[in-house]
């Protein structure tokens, strides 16, 4: 496998590391039922709040995501559908949008919540939105009934795309 641009930022990297230390019997890419860490209760607790601003007359599904920059600043978003359904934008997209446009790149978590059986996990959509900014960036994922699973970008979109756009000009 050749080295890409996002290996530098850890996606790749992570996918391979992960699967790698998996296969070892060390670190599990992804950890479940886990006791969050007092920051990762803020994110959730973030996360949660946002979701009752949902706007989801069409699913009835409503999702919250709250994000952590670098600087510790949160940025919480929720899914907004349209009667168009496909402009509808995910919590998760939603919160990484507020955050770029304040002027942040570097991401150290975001939670998300949903009322499910098991922890909501982004989809491949946010997964690739999310990895556009680096793989390390930790994916704390529950529900309503407090279940926790802890992941990280690059382990939840192993072989993501990727390509260099500077080759193709
Ligand atoms: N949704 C999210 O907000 N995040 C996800 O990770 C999965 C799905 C939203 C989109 C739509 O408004 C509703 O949940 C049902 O798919």
């Amino acid at each position: 496998m050749s080295i890409t641009r996002r290996d530098l930022a850890g996606l790749a990297g992570a996918a391979v590391l992960a699967s790698a230390a998996e296969a070892a019997g060390a670190v599990p890419a992804t950890s479940g039922n886990v006791t969050p860490t007092p920051a990762q209760q803020t994110l959730i607790d973030a996360a949660q709040d946002v979701r009752q601003r949902a706007y989801a007359p069409y699913s009835h599904f409503q999702v919250g995501a709250a994000l952590e920059t670098e600087d510790g600043t949160i940025f919480k978003g929720c899914n907004v559908e349209n009667l168009s359904y496909g402009a509808t934008i995910c919590a998760e997209r939603n919160a990484v949008f507020q955050a770029v446009a304040a002027g942040h790149k570097k991401f150290k978590a975001i939670a998300v919540i949903a009322d499910l059986p098991t922890p909501i996990t982004p989809c491949g959509m946010c997964r690739q939105v999310l990895g556009e900014f680096g793989g390390e960036t930790k994916v704390i994922c529950t529900n309503l009934k407090k279940d926790v699973m802890v992941s990280s970008v690059g382990a939840l979109l192993p072989a993501a795309f990727d390509f260099d756009p500077s080759k193709y000009k």
